[in-house]
């Protein structure tokens, strides 16, 4: 297991982990994340859906398990969700953060926040939504994966960053990458709720995770290129506490560490 640091030498907050395999990263990112339940046991945590933070997940359940982490008052907000979608539709966010996750550690479901994609009125699901993050003051930590092209949660690439929580139409190539999960294609809802930039952005802490040679590009604009809604995850160079937390292949890209 080892794994070394990175800047990106722009001078801002991005510290960047480049760990030799998916299960050290899955471990460092547990352990900052089990660091931060076990300094403040209600501490506020934003999630991520997807198949980076899995491994994440699961190294958090064994902390659990072996007694080592208490979520009995931790509380979760997380990113994005399908619209229209049932929470107890297998392929919702809903279900996966449960079957991922929350079923397997000791929460108290009253405690989860997952955006509702199945509401009747979905302008007043985001408003809600971005209420509920700013009565919290921001969550604690929030962790992120990256969409191939750059997206954080379901913030597409676009010619502005949108702030809040909102009604997102998703690309051909999120419905393409995501389809995976599905029975068809046809199956991919093309429409999500998502924290915007903004919601992220209020953060105390982000943490994103990576890996594999799929994400090399975007990892590489995110860190060394500009800051642009093209790439979504470029905003993350503004924040003044982010983690990134990769492995070789995505990694390579980055040229200041091969350098
Ligand atoms: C989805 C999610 C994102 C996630 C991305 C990458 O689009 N909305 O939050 O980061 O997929 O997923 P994966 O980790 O499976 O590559």
């Amino acid at each position: 297991m080892s794994a070394k640091w990175y800047t990106n030498g722009k001078g801002n907050n991005v510290k960047v982990l480049v760990c030799d395999s998916y299960e050290t990263l899955s471990k460092k990112a547990a352990g900052i994340l089990a660091g931060i339940v076990n300094v403040k046991p209600n501490a506020v945590l934003g999630l991520a859906t997807g198949s980076s933070p899995v491994g994440t997940y699961k190294e958090l359940i064994k902390l659990c398990e072996a007694g080592l982490l208490d979520f009995s008052q931790v509380r979760t907000y997380n990113l994005d969700e399908y619209y229209p979608i049932d929470p107890e539709n297998d392929q919702s966010y809903h279900y996966f953060m449960n079957v991922n996750l929350f079923d397997f550690v000791n929460i108290d479901k009253a405690n989860v926040h997952v955006p509702d994609g199945n509401a009747p009125d979905m302008n007043k699901a985001c408003e809600d939504y971005e209420a509920m993050l700013d009565e919290i003051g921001g969550v604690d930590i929030q962790v992120l994966g990256i969409g191939g092209n750059g997206h954080i949660g379901f913030n597409e690439p676009a010619d502005v960053f949108v702030g809040p929580t909102h009604i997102v139409e998703l690309t051909e190539s999120t419905i393409q990458a995501n389809s995976r999960f599905f029975e068809k294609i046809e199956d991919v809802p093309t429409k999500a709720i998502s924290m915007g930039v903004g919601s992220i952005m209020k953060a105390k802490k982000i943490l994103l995770v990576a890996n594999g040679a799929g994400k090399a590009k975007a990892i590489a604009d995110t860190l060394e290129g500009p800051i642009t809604p093209q790439v979504p995850a470029s905003i993350l160079q503004l924040h003044h506490d982010v983690t990134i937390i990769i492995d070789e292949a995505a990694a390579a890209g980055l040229k200041e560490y091969h350098a």
